[in-house]
């Protein structure tokens, strides 16, 4: 039987492009909430003996994490052969050391959590920083698409002249790999983070570049004070307002609309996480890397 692919609330648009591409069926589940917030899930008789993938972005990953175990388990017991997750974006990445004494390190717990309730993960970008790869953490079978191409392809049939920017030395790597893929060169900015929402950049020598365009890219934009910072010194050094590109467009709160109002100029992400600035998709790629996974 071919395999199904079941979308977690929010994420039937990313399931049935999925489903697609892989040229398979997306069946439903129920999934809501009591009354009294607790969650109730529902698996559907159709992945009896089937190999059932569950499509769950996980930005605002509080509200979706119980639902998505409680989900994977009913899949399961209800008949699924294995129970893979599809998360374009992986949450509680960041939190990777003991920052602080009286600290746990998040993405340990959250990855056992996971891999206790699923056979496999596909993810996109997932934040690789002092952790070096999903394996570390996960006891499960993994696939990471980089978003990198389908970036680099964008930048290069949208932007005249691209300069690409990584905003801090965490993003020099991959920065660097989607100004090779683009052909363009790139320059990456020095970051000192001080607390949530105070970011400080600066620029090595951006002023040789005036006549490119900027292209910030950053894997994840979430309060936006990395992006703003970049863009306020780019503006300083009377650079054009660049393009912004983020992988994972998390935007917490008015993130946004602050990117917007300090100048950024066009905002663009990847559809891992649903937000009106979605151009570029990394569904092809996520087809692929799942089905390399041997759903
Ligand atoms: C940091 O290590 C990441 O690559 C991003 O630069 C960071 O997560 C962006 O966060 P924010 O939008 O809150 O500044």
């Amino acid at each position: 039987m071919k395999p199904v692919v079941v979308a977690m609330p929010g994420n039937e648009p990313f399931a049935d492009a999925l489903a697609a591409e892989a040229g398979i069926d997306r069946i439903p589940a129920t999934v809501r909430r009591f009354p009294d917030g607790e969650s109730y899930v529902r698996a559907d008789p159709l992945v009896q003996g089937r190999r059932v993938s569950i499509a769950c972005t996980l930005d605002r990953p509080d509200d979706k994490l119980v639902p998505l175990l409680l989900l994977a388990a009913a899949v399961r017991e209800a008949g699924a052969l294995s129970v893979g997750l599809v998360a374009p974006y992986l949450a509680y990445m960041r939190q990777d050391r003991r920052f602080n004494p009286g600290e746990t390190i998040s993405a340990r717990h959250v990855a056992a959590w996971i891999s206790r309730h699923f056979d496999w993960l596909a993810t996109v970008d997932p934040h690789l920083h002092r952790i070096a790869g999903l394996s570390q953490i996960y006891g499960i079978a993994s696939r990471v698409v980089h978003a990198g191409h389908s970036v680099a392809a964008w930048v290069q049939s949208k932007v005249r002249n691209p300069l690409l920017i990584g905003p801090d030395e965490e993003s020099a790597q991959w920065v660097g790999d989607v100004a090779s893929q683009a052909n363009a060169p790139f320059v990456v900015l020095r970051k000192v983070r001080r607390g949530d929402r105070e970011v400080e950049v600066s620029v090595p020598d951006v002023e040789h570049w005036r006549s490119h365009t900027p292209v910030l890219v950053d894997d994840i934009v979430s309060t936006a004070r990395t992006m703003i910072a970049a863009v306020d010194h780019l503006r300083r050094a009377a650079m054009a307002p660049p393009v912004c590109v983020a992988v994972h467009a998390v935007f917490a709160q008015r993130a946004f609309e602050d990117l917007r109002e300090a100048g950024a100029g066009d905002i663009v992400s990847c559809d891992t996480v649903a937000h009106p600035t979605n151009r570029i998709s990394v569904v092809p790629s996520v087809a692929a890397a799942v089905q390399d996974l041997g759903f």
